[in-house]
């Protein structure tokens, strides 16, 4: 796999800001507005596992065969691209942005996610997302798997309620609590809350609330407090 970023990027290596949680719990506002706050990188896992997904799809591969999608994700045309304050996979050259949101998608992304292979080389691609620079990643294992010993760990929940609601005005109609016990009772690196993360409900806040909260656990973080 070879990795592209922007020439003009001027983002430090070093840091990592993990933002773990369930589905709708307001991981990608708040992950995309730190990094946007700090000057850092926003990863996407989600959408990592979404074009893996995706490509599944494109190419045919029944996601219920657990051996033919470690045989895919072995050999798939798939690039770690920077740009504009993301860090995302592209395939052969094309990034799947609205594809990887549509029902078809979000319905086997999971079972995808949960293939042992498949986990693995998520792990070092995300790993290897820190040569960019600091990063603000957001996923389900970033702080338990993939970065355990950044001091900064979060972990967002929301109610289910509220997560359901959210989801609806995006105009997504998804079966949150189904996927929760997926991603939450799978073998491989499943859904929990790491060592030392700060836990952050943000049911009936604003992303901005949200945000600042992050940002100052951060900073008495940094101050050793
Ligand atoms: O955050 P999302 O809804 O886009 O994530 C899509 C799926 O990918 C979700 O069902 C769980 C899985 N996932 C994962 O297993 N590990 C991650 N680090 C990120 C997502």
């Amino acid at each position: 796999m070879e990795n592209t970023s922007d020439t003009n990027s001027n983002k430090a290596a070093g840091m990592v800001v993990a933002i773990d949680g369930p589905s709708a719990s307001g991981k990608s506002t708040n992950a995309r507005m730190v990094a946007a706050a700090l000057g850092y990188w926003h990863v996407d896992t989600g959408a990592m596992f979404r074009t893996l997904s995706w490509y599944c799809l494109k190419e045919g591969v029944n996601p219920e065969d657990p051996a033919a999608v470690e045989k895919l994700c072995d050999q798939w045309p798939a690039e770690l691209k920077a740009e504009q304050g993301r860090v995302f996979l592209t395939v052969d050259g094309y990034e799947p942005a609205k594809e990887i949101r549509e029902e078809s998608t979000s319905a086997i992304v999971s079972k995808v996610a949960s293939v042992p292979k498949v986990r693995e080389w998520m792990k070092l691609t995300q790993r290897e997302c820190a040569r960019f620079g600091s990063l603000v990643m957001e996923g389900r294992d970033i702080g338990t798997h993939i970065f355990p010993d950044t001091p900064y760990k979060f972990y967002l929940q929301a109610s289910l309620e509220e997560r359901n609601r959210r989801r609806a005005a995006e105009g997504v109609n998804e079966d949150l609590s189904a996927r929760d016990k997926m991603d939450s009772g799978r073998k491989v690196a499943p859904l929990k809350i790491a060592n030392g993360a700060v836990v952050l409900d943000n049911t009936g806040q604003t992303p901005e609330q949200s945000r600042d909260r992050i940002l100052a656990e951060i900073q008495r973080i940094q101050s050793g407090l």
